[in-house]
């Protein structure tokens, strides 16, 4: 992960210390919301089959609340003192997470494949508002909200790979191609 520069000044009230561990914790967010609105536009280009259009349209407004994110997690970096990182080869070198694996495949291969991703990227988003908790309730407030939106876009997806008796076809895959394969049988 990028390590903040030292902070020359941060909002009033708080440490230096603790402003430079929330700008880290905002560039954590601030990758994966860049990697994930790139990943649903080549989601968006790459399905194929019967449910085409349902899919491709309803990953467009996803990639603009996401791109959004981004936007407001840099500027509450900027805000707090810090530089914000967004150009794509610091997000490749910082990011903890494999790139999306999946080209041309099913609606379905691809929906099972993007459980997996709102699944990491929601549990990361998940632990830095427990972390931000006794550091800033702020941007705490930033995250939740966020979090919120991609937790009802992560239902989008997991509705197409339920059954009736609500059970997910992608339980237990532990990779994109796993969840990729039990999606498309499903
Ligand atoms: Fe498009």
């Amino acid at each position: 992960m990028t390590t903040p520069s030292k902070l020359k000044y941060t909002v009033p009230g708080m440490s230096d210390t603790d402003a430079e561990r929330v700008v880290t914790l905002l560039q954590s967010r601030l990758n994966a919301s860049n990697d994930l609105h790139l990943t649903l536009k080549h989601v968006h280009w790459n399905v194929v089959g019967p449910h085409f259009i349902s899919v491709h349209e309803m990953l467009d407004p996803q990639v603009d609340a996401v791109r959004g994110f981004a936007d407001d997690l840099a500027e509450r970096i900027a805000t707090l003192g810090g530089s914000p990182v967004g150009t794509p080869g610091k997000l490749v070198e910082a990011r903890t997470w494999e790139e999306y694996s999946l080209g041309r495949a099913t609606t379905q291969e691809h929906l099972g494949a993007l459980d997996l991703v709102y699944q990491g990227v929601i549990s990361d988003y998940r632990d830095g508002i427990k972390e931000l908790d006794e550091l800033d309730l702020v941007t705490q407030d930033m995250f939740i909200a966020q979090t919120e939106q991609l937790e009802l876009f992560h239902w989008f997806i997991r509705a197409h790979l339920e059954d009736k008796g609500g059970n997910l076809s992608t339980t237990g895959a532990s990779s994109e191609k796993d969840a990729a394969a039990a999606a498309g049988e499903g």
